[in-house]
């Protein structure tokens, strides 16, 4: 038990003491390189529980670290203090098990197992499993304390997949300047963050006053910054063979999207990672309860984020675009371009009839097109298909009325004949399950028992790039690498961390070596060779030819029993027919 304190003795008078007494809302997130390091993040009303004691077997937690001052914020109630321990100096592809909060009242309290995370491989050929979901939020017509009560049922049904990463698609809360609702949200959030770590976007609802790094999204979660603004809002962050980038939609007026848009030319003009994936929450392309192009720049010009970050997608080969903000899934097969109605000088789609496209087919001119995905249903009610019964096209545009946006036309001016079969939709909550095996992509998109009326795989397809070479292979393989380590102790205890180079076998190691009572961080430089046996043929990275791409109806085989698969695969038949839904009237 913790010593009684003066802080605990009012509590107990006022509070209920289980609840407050004990750290909560552990989250894990990525902040830099996912194979050695992690962001330990929790919050307590006990300022002095800001410790992590860690270790690769879970009955010795030998490693302490303590949060510095500037990883501590003190929050608005009933949030506490917010700490996130920066682990640095980890061991690539190794579990480690850890506690926080103080010595003698860590959480989870002995003889609770600890919490763990495994980090990612170093090397780019190991596959990498992510889950994405969005719009977990509440809805706005009920008084539920930020998160839908579907969130927690279905994001826990996605461990199934055993997914390594979690991607969040924004609108995790219902008003973002709510603390109460931030309290909901690492509550519900703990059992599955705690041991999967997150990368995130602010979506609309995520935002509050103040913005920026006073945001209380931003304190809560840590998460890349980007050398733009100094701050969360957009970073990128490499996993695997995979760049990440994460946007923010709420950066779209002429003071903040042109500063956004040139980080994001720039950075994507830098990686030499072979998968691209962008991820941010007002959607590119949408036919839900919010439409392609409703974003409007400084001047009330619609379809802003098509005609400003569609040319980038397309000038860098981004793979993969995942969006949230309507609450529903859908899928569009990859293009080029985009609309005339925004600026544009139209999309080109893969070759075929519109009516009865190939989704496997390339592009018409070789090219490689952007996979955009809407994912919306991680909680907050969706829209489904059953809305487009009565849909009523009243211009001959198509502007239409679409699922709760009773109050008026939603201004989706696409080609409704040509978008219609191009379109992958479905109104179930689910989850994106995305393995990326080196050169092939798998999704499959698993409508869950929550919040349906079974679960069900709703979509599968695949991207696939043959550039993917064995050059890739190892812990990068240019043989030059640095390392920086890291270790605190605490007492008695012998605080030591370890760098490791990033170039293969190279080495780079730190020691702390701490004094009594508290450690120092190590730091080490290393350098190496490409890991011994590995086949790489020494190639550039940055010299990839382009990508080829193909879509496919292909069942996430790892993930199935095979004495299933058949039923299956019929299942994902019937369910593709129901998808693919001819929209118009007539
Ligand atoms: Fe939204």
């Amino acid at each position: 038990m913790r010593r009684p304190s003066l802080f605990a003795v009012v509590c107990s008078l006022v509070c209920a003491a289980s609840a407050w007494a004990t750290p909560f809302g552990v989250r894990l997130t990525h902040y830099a390189d996912p194979a050695t390091t992690m962001a330990v993040s929790w919050n307590s009303d006990v300022p002095g529980d800001n410790q992590v004691a860690f270790g690769t077997t879970p009955d010795a937690l030998t490693t302490t670290f303590v949060v510095p001052a500037v990883n501590t914020s003190a929050m608005p109630a009933p949030l506490g203090t917010s700490f996130s321990a920066r682990l640095s100096g980890l061991s690539p592809a190794t579990t480690y098990y850890y506690r926080v909060g103080a010595p003698g009242s860590f959480y989870p309290a002995p003889p609770a197992a600890p919490l763990s995370f495994t980090t990612m491989s170093d090397d780019r050929c190991d596959p990498v499993r992510f889950v994405v979901i969005g719009d977990n939020r509440a809805d706005t017509s009920t008084g539920a304390p930020g998160v839908s009560d579907l969130y927690g049922g279905i994001i826990g049904e996605s461990l199934a997949f055993s997914p390594q990463l979690f991607v969040n698609t924004g609108d995790m809360v219902k008003n973002g300047d709510v603390p109460e609702e931030w309290d909901a949200m690492i509550r519900a959030s703990e059992p599955t963050w705690s041991t999967v770590p997150s990368i995130t976007t602010q979506g609309n609802h995520d935002t509050g006053d103040p913005d920026g790094d006073g945001a209380l999204y931003n304190r809560l979660y840590e998460l890349p910054q980007n050398a733009e603004t100094d701050t969360e809002d957009y970073y990128a962050i490499d996993v695997g063979p995979v760049h990440f980038v994460s946007l923010n939609t709420q950066h779209l007026d002429a003071s903040e999207l042109p500063a956004m848009a040139g980080w994001l030319d720039a950075d994507l003009a830098a990686t030499a990672q072979p998968w691209r994936v962008v991820f941010f929450h007002k959607a590119v392309y949408s036919r839900g309860n919010h439409s392609t192009g409703e974003e409007e720049d400084a001047d009330g010009t619609p379809g802003v984020i098509n005609r400003v970050l569609t040319p980038i997608f397309d000038a860098h080969d981004v793979d993969l675009v995942l969006n949230g903000h309507s609450h529903n899934y859908e899928r569009f097969v990859p293009t080029l371009g985009y609309d005339a109605a925004f600026g544009g000088t139209g999309r080109t789609f893969p070759a075929g009839d519109k009516d009865t496209i190939d989704p496997a087919a390339a592009l018409p001119d070789g090219t490689v097109g952007t996979t955009y995905v809407v994912t919306g249903g991680g909680g907050a009610r969706t829209t489904d298909i059953p809305f487009y019964d009565d849909l009523v096209c009243i211009d001959s545009a198509c502007t239409f009325c679409t699922g709760i946006n009773l109050g008026g036309c939603d201004g989706d001016v696409l080609d409704l004949d040509q978008d219609q079969a191009n379109l992958v939709y479905d109104g179930s909550h689910h989850y994106v399950a995305i393995e990326i095996d080196r050169g092939v992509l798998t999704a499959t998109v698993q409508a869950t028992a929550t919040g349906n009326s079974g679960a069900e795989v709703i979509d599968t397809f695949t991207i696939a790039k043959p550039s993917f070479t064995s050059a890739l292979c190892g812990a990068e393989g240019e043989g030059e690498g640095e390392g920086e380590g890291e270790g605190e102790g605490e007492g008695e205890g012998e605080g030591e961390g370890e760098g490791e180079g990033e170039g293969g076998e190279g080495e780079g190691e730190g020691e702390g070596e701490p004094a009594e009572g508290e450690g120092e961080p190590g730091e080490g430089e290393g350098e190496g060779d490409p890991p011994a046996g590995c086949t790489c043929a020494g190639g550039d990275a940055t010299a990839l030819p382009a990508a080829g791409l193909v879509l496919s109806a292909i069942p996430l085989i790892s993930l199935i029993p095979l004495i299933s698969l058949i039923s299956l695969i019929s299942r994902v038949q019937r369910a593709r027919r129901r998808a693919i839904k001819h929209l118009a009237t007539g």
